[in-house]
């Protein structure tokens, strides 16, 4: 009985780990359906409320993807995105230029959290949010399934100048990508899988200007280079925003790989997916074959959600560190 008691107290140790500063040491499959009183209701609840937000507009939903990405990208994924600022840290990653005021989805996460907090509370990290969030986006925008590990923790550090470095800029050739990737554990594959996400929402036009003015990047098949100057004239008072696939424009799906076999992707970085045999025969691969591509997203998004780092806290609201220094 004693030896019994032992064992059950081991085997929900990393549920009473959860509460103060923690470390992780691997992400599990239903994390929160593992210790009787954590959050069995945990992916159900997100699901739930990502649903609500990308029937409202699927916009969210490709909000939340590239909000995984930004934050995964950074610390690791960490949640380090989503922290504003404050008097002890006025400049976090959410006012970098790379994510402001383009990155978008912050309410569908405030609302899980909220949501969480009233069911569980102190459970869920805001990082298993974000990564939950972008798996069940992916779902309904593009049949794509997959399962999620989790059991991260939230970060308390967000530097704004540190997305700069870490993040590809659409400017930038694949070496530079591919660097950039590499640097996190990811692969040449993973880059060419993940940048499928370009198939879904919009790009604001100041992210590929420099391709239509004064003349139109050789690399963009022309025609479309003119559609696009419509769509964001020169000089226009506000940044106008374009879809990243004129086709399917809310669907998550092999498109893209045909828009820059086209030359029709909106950036540099799109087009430099032609630049290497590697690449161009995976982009033909995903071009012609949705389902190999649906398969590859999914191992990709996993394994980026597998960046990391290892110490942490559960955060109270998703937009501050629970205590100040
Ligand atoms: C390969 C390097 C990448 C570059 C250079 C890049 C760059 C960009 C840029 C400049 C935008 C437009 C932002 C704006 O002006 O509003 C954008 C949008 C987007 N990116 Fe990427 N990206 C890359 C990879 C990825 C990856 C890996 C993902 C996720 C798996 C992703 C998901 C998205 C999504 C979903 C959007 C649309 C966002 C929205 O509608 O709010 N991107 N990306």
């Amino acid at each position: 009985m004693g030896a019994r008691n032992t064992y059950q107290i081991l085997a929900f140790l990393p549920c009473i780990l959860l509460f103060g500063v923690m470390s992780t040491t691997s992400l599990e499959v239903g994390y929160y359906t593992k210790c009787a009183k954590t959050c069995p209701q945990a992916e159900i609840i997100v699901k739930a409320v990502v649903h609500k937000y990308i029937a409202m507009d699927p916009g969210f939903g490709a909000g939340v993807i590239r909000m995984f990405f930004h934050d995964c990208f950074v610390r690791g994924c960490d949640a380090s995105v989503l922290l504003d600022p404050s008097p002890q840290n006025p400049n976090p990653e959410k006012l970098s230029v790379v994510n402001n005021p383009s990155l978008r989805g912050f309410e569908v996460i405030d609302e899980a959290k909220e949501t969480l907090e009233r069911v569980c509370p102190g459970v869920v990290s805001c990082a298993d949010i974000i990564a939950f969030a972008a798996r069940d986006a992916s779902y309904f925008l593009g049949g794509i399934s997959y399962e999620i590990p989790s059991g991260r923790l939230d970060g308390r550090v967000s530097i704004a100048d540190e997305v700069l470095k870490s993040l590809p800029a659409p400017f930038q050739n694949l070496t530079v990508v591919n660097a950039l990737f590499a640097a996190q554990g990811l692969s040449t594959d993973d880059v060419v899988a993940l940048s499928g996400a370009h198939s879904i929402g919009r790009s604001h036009c100041s992210s590929f200007t420099t391709r239509l003015y004064p003349t139109i990047d050789p690399t963009m098949d022309q025609g479309f280079g003119s559609f696009l100057r419509t769509k964001c004239p020169q000089n226009a008072n506000e940044d106008g925003v374009v879809p990243q696939d004129f086709v399917t424009p809310e669907q998550l799906d092999n498109q893209y790989y045909q828009n820059v076999a086209d030359l029709k992707g909106l950036f540099f970085s799109d087009w430099s997916l032609l630049t290497s045999g590697e690449t161009l025969n995976l982009l033909n691969d995903f071009r012609t074959k949705p389902e190999l591509f649906a398969a590859k997203f999914g191992e990709s998004m996993v394994k980026m959600g597998d960046i990391g780092g290892t110490q942490g806290e559960i955060r109270k609201t998703c937009r501050a560190v629970n205590y100040n220094y």
